[in-house]
């Protein structure tokens, strides 16, 4: 079964190339016409679709805008499928096609949907012979072994589940990777530093908490940066440690593990799935990377560094600056690693992971190590023709003062107290609301109602968010019932689950349907929406344009809800609005769970 989208956009490329055949296509006409696509309508006046290419054709091959619309409308209509599905298209404003599917075709496709539990979303084809191409990898939360988990590994956690999640909904093979920061020389201070204060931390399990470690850490950073003897003590550490020495890696073993059980707890509570694969894996990766480099003559030597030069990438400075994939020392830094990844995760299987797709979930302040690290893989060879690799930044978590989101007291805020915080507010919210309802819940009730919509709220705030833009955390803001938020969707469904509780459910069947008010309409064109934002999402990366339509769609199922009788209305309008609101709910969870947001019957 095709959804109308996919439909319609077979009959939009044959009209094209009917209308504008290949060979009289100009380099600047054809990139145009292979990158028009259906977009849906912007207004719902405009009907469900737009067609918007030809005014920037027009400049391309000097015919008015009008005419060009008209030529692509022509050979719609001699198009079989699409006079099936449209009303007769129309032109508006200079030149924008406006398409509207006709009501048999969204009633059928209504009813399809009742039916189908990808809810008309057709997984995605991939293109047969070209290798991987439905592997992914998602690299994301990637928090640091020894230090805390902070908001930026929260967004990265969010962000990439989500990301994660649609792309498996589409029909990728998914390997979520946790490249947490578990090698360098951090763990030669670290190490040398417990060796001295807290000996009987390194050879038994438990003995230290994370709080304690990062305080150990922090220790062990300012002696460091103060101290010869323990500098040098600390690198021959690390030496020991990268040549394999028993006891320095079984304290690094202890360290990883204490530091593990805590990130585990925060993925436990958020409900996301991640396999490790920290820096160290790679390790032994790293001096082929060099080899190869070396071979491919894009190493040069700068002061006993070997750095790689790239014409486009730039210092602050303007001139070319010299990234760093060997320290005079011989140390390896965090891009060597990176590069590592790439190229192992490019790589075919058994060598490698033989993903077509690589995206890195990081804040934006790592955008030019990436670029540094793409394109010295692009140099290299590294990155086949059919295979894309993205670098998907998001912006910082401030307080509502717009500063950098901070305690009270000026420290860095702990995950977990961000967590208790939100479910500990949704708690006070929903008491206080219970006792104006004047209703009586149990403690259990109360308990799973203020976790799922304290976990709900603060997921939700940060995904609903441009990710690129900075974002500002407030908990009043992300647990209202109002606008557009967690509680504000959760509670579209209550209401749903509510109408089915009150006998609306039992006899549904999907017969007959018919609907004549605007709210009824309006609902189900949002509805049949749903294919293509995931597909939107899917190719930029964006979750936030799934939560706006999310929230629009609540809207209009509010809407619908609050002006058009359901349970009292008369058959078959009654059947055919029950099973509206069936469908809103349908759609609202598969949405909200792409989200990696729980959903409730009741709150
Ligand atoms: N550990 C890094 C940090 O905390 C993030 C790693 C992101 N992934 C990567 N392949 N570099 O900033």
């Amino acid at each position: 079964m095709f959804s109308i989208s996919t439909i319609l956009e077979k009959s939009l490329q044959a009209a094209l190339n009917e209308a504008f055949p290949t060979k009289e296509r100009n380099s600047k006409s054809a990139l145009i016409l292979s990158n028009t696509h259906l977009i849906p309508a912007s207004k719902p006046e405009f009907g469900d679709f737009q067609i918007n290419c030809a005014l920037a054709l027009a400049k391309e091959i000097k015919i008015p805008p009008h005419q060009i619309a008209k030529k692509i409308i022509d050979q719609l209509q001699k198009d079989v499928e699409f006079l099936r599905i449209c009303n007769p298209p129309n032109i508006a404003g200079p030149g924008f096609i406006n398409l509207t599917v006709n009501s048999q075709t969204l009633i059928t496709e209504i009813s399809n949907r009742l039916n189908d539990e990808r809810l008309g979303v057709a997984p995605k084809e991939f293109i047969k012979g070209v290798e991987n191409s439905n592997r992914v990898i998602v690299d994301f939360s990637s928090p640091n072994i020894a230090k805390e988990m902070h908001v930026g590994h929260l967004r990265s956690t969010i962000i990439g589940d989500s990301l994660a999640r649609v792309l498996e909904f589409c029909g990728y093979e998914v390997l979520r990777l946790n490249h947490v920061g578990d090698w360098g020389t951090q763990f030669g201070m670290l190490i040398t530093h417990l060796k001295e204060v807290a000996p009987q931390t390194l050879n038994k399990e438990d003995v230290v908490e994370i709080g304690d470690l990062v305080n150990f850490y922090r220790e062990a950073k300012t002696r460091f940066d103060e101290n010869k003897d323990f500098k040098n003590k600390s690198r021959n550490e690390v030496v020991n440690l990268q040549s394999g020495n028993k006891n320095s890696l079984n304290a690094w073993k202890l360290l990883c593990n204490q530091s593990r059980k805590e990130f585990q707890k925060i993925y436990d509570r958020l409900d996301i799935e991640l396999i490790e694969r920290g820096e160290s894996f790679y390790n032994k990766f790293l001096i082929n990377i060099i080899e190869d480099l070396k071979n491919k003559n894009l190493l040069v030597n700068d002061q006993g560094a070997k750095c790689v030069v790239l014409k486009s990438f730039l210092g602050k400075d303007g001139k070319p600056q010299p990234i760093i994939i060997q320290k005079s020392d011989g140390g390896f830094n965090y891009a060597t690693t990176d590069l590592a990844a790439i190229k192992y995760r490019l790589t075919k299987s058994p060598n490698g992971d033989g993903a077509g797709r690589l995206i890195y979930v990081t804040d934006a302040g790592q955008s030019s190590h990436f670029s540094g690290v793409f394109q010295i893989a692009k140099c290299a060879n590294w990155i086949p023709e059919y295979c894309r690799v993205e670098h998907v930044p998001f912006g910082l978590v401030q307080g509502e003062d717009g500063k950098k989101l901070k305690t009270r007291s000026g420290e860095t805020i702990r995950l977990v107290d961000l967590l208790n915080e939100a479910v500990k507010r949704a708690k006070q919210d929903l008491t206080s609301r219970l006792k104006t309802e004047d209703r009586d819940e149990s403690n259990s009730f109360i308990e799973k109602v203020s976790t799922t919509v304290g976990i709900a709220a603060i997921k939700y705030a940060d995904l609903s968010q441009n990710r690129v833009s900075n974002y500002q955390f407030s908990f009043e803001k992300m647990l209202s019932l109002q606008g557009n938020t967690a509680p504000y969707l959760l509670y579209a469904l209550v209401r749903i689950a509510g109408i089915a509780r009150k006998g609306g459910k039992s006899e549904v069947s999907n017969q007959n349907l018919i609907f004549k008010e605007i709210q009824e309409w309006a609902l189900i064109r949002k509805l049949l929406q749903l294919d293509c934002v995931i597909a939107e999402v899917e190719e930029e990366l964006l979750p936030n344009r799934l939560c706006g339509y999310l929230f629009e769609l609540s809207q209009l199922f509010n809407r619908f809800y609050d002006q058009v009788p359901i349970l009292k209305a008369d058959e078959p309008s009654r059947n055919s609005r029950l099973l509206l609101c069936s469908l809103t709910a349908d759609t609202l969870k598969l949405g909200m769970n792409l989200l990696g947001i729980p959903t409730l019957d009741r709150m």
